[in-house]
């Protein structure tokens, strides 16, 4: 499975990328915002910046342009920055067309915003790289995401579908195995919930009682 950090802190991000199991970064509209970035040619900016820190990663970047004519020309743009960017595409009809011509036309996508099996069927047969499920509103609203990982897994082996599950909206680190458990292809997480999965009181007890031994022979 691999690890996708969803931010656009650039702090964070090296932080992520310097522990050396970072594969990719999911942006938003509203994570771009939160770190304050204004104005087109800075959003570029901070999507080569991104793609410069994670060299070997797929980077999304979201398009705002809900009708296909703008979804594929701001997605060509985007997708013009980097070699690495993955165009992020909205669950809607004029989205779903347009992943099909972004497919067809070489360009990779992650279609977002998915909340089921019915949704993640459409951008699979429209050829999307990833699929993102949101799992962690899913759970906010009562419903199990987890659940809805795991269903979207059977169909895409059964079918034999090639779109990577790329499990979004994570909460915990519990949510991140859980999605290993489900069959997700790729999580994308903020940094807590990822340095959470280093964390065990007997991992710290039992280095504690190995340095105070250690100094026995030292
Ligand atoms: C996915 O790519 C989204 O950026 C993200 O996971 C949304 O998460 P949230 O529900 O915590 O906003």
């Amino acid at each position: 499975m691999k690890f996708f950090i969803d931010t656009a802190d650039l702090e964070q991000i090296k932080e992520a990328n310097d522990l050396g199991i970072l594969d990719g970064v999911t942006t938003n509209p509203s994570l771009m915002a939160k770190v304050g970035i204004k104005g087109q040619e800075a959003v570029y900016q901070h999507y080569k910046t991104i793609c410069e820190i994670v060299k070997d990663g797929d980077i999304s970047a979201e398009v705002v342009s809900t009708d296909f004519n703008g979804i594929v020309e701001e997605g060509k743009k985007l997708a013009a920055l980097h070699k690495n960017i993955v165009v992020k595409v909205p669950m809607i009809k004029e989205g779903v067309k347009a992943i099909k011509w972004f497919t067809d036309n070489g360009i990779r996508t992650n279609c977002t915003l998915v909340f089921s099996a019915g949704q993640a069927i459409l951008a699979a047969k429209a050829g999307a790289a990833y699929v993102s499920p949101f799992l962690g509103r899913i759970d906010d609203s009562g419903w199990d995401g987890v659940q809805l990982i795991e269903q979207i897994a059977e169909i895409y082996a059964v079918q034999g579908y090639e779109t990577e599950i790329l499990a979004a909206s994570i909460r915990s680190s519990l949510h991140i195995i859980q999605c290993a458990e489900a069959g997700a292809d790729v999580i994308t997480s903020p940094l807590e919930p990822i340095l959470g999965l280093l964390k065990h009181p007997l991992t710290d007890i039992g280095l504690a009682k190995f340095l105070e031994d250690a100094k026995k022979f030292n």
